[in-house]
């Protein structure tokens, strides 16, 4: 699969998709997926939250605070950091609904064990399995990623009201208010 974001190829964000252990662990996702079928964790999720979370970091003018701040490289490395995070984020989801396991905290260590056979350096690695651990409870010192991660993963389930979305009615989403679409 090609991942051609922009006008970037994302070459490490590539080989992750690629790796035998993240489609494995997609594939039990969407196998062990309960209902309501709209509210799933496939890979469309992973990139839609992988986008929206780097659509949030780019709209504050905050991607180069965040090469600073992480001391990454550059900002195709932050992005291509940003991407896995998202990418990642859900991983884990299959062992939550099958053996109650905490996916954020599994999804950390599968990332852990991925991502440097995309060649993602040893501080990237600790970044990003950061953000998954922590994407799913907001708290008070969450990172950087974390927090941003937290609110795309959020902002991903958006569902108006509307005709057009009836088959999709009843699914809530915890920002769905006006505020979302001002952030
Ligand atoms: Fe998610």
């Amino acid at each position: 699969m090609h991942l051609l974001i922009g006008v970037n190829i994302l070459k490490r964000a590539e080989r992750l998709i690629n790796d035998p252990l993240y489609a494995e662990n997609m594939e039990l996702n969407v196998r062990s997926e309960v209902e309501p079928k709209s509210y799933q964790h496939d890979f469309r999720h992973h990139l839609d939250v992988a986008r929206i979370t780097y659509i949030l970091i780019l709209e504050n003018n905050d991607l180069n605070y965040f090469v600073k701040e992480s001391g990454l490289s550059s900002k195709l490395a932050a992005k291509e950091v940003i991407y896995a995070a998202g990418l990642l984020h859900d991983i884990g989801k299959w062992k939550e609904y099958t053996e109650g396991i905490d996916h954020a905290l599994y999804g950390s260590r599968l990332a852990r064990e991925i991502l440097p056979r995309a060649f993602y350096n040893p501080r990237e690695v600790d970044i990003i399995c950061r953000a998954v651990y922590e994407h799913s409870n907001i708290s008070r010192d969450m990172s950087f990623l974390g927090e941003k991660l937290h609110r795309a993963d959020n902002l991903s389930r958006v569902y108006p009201e509307k005709e057009y979305f009836k088959e999709l009615s009843g699914i809530k989403n915890k920002e769905i208010n006006i505020s979302s679409f001002e952030y």
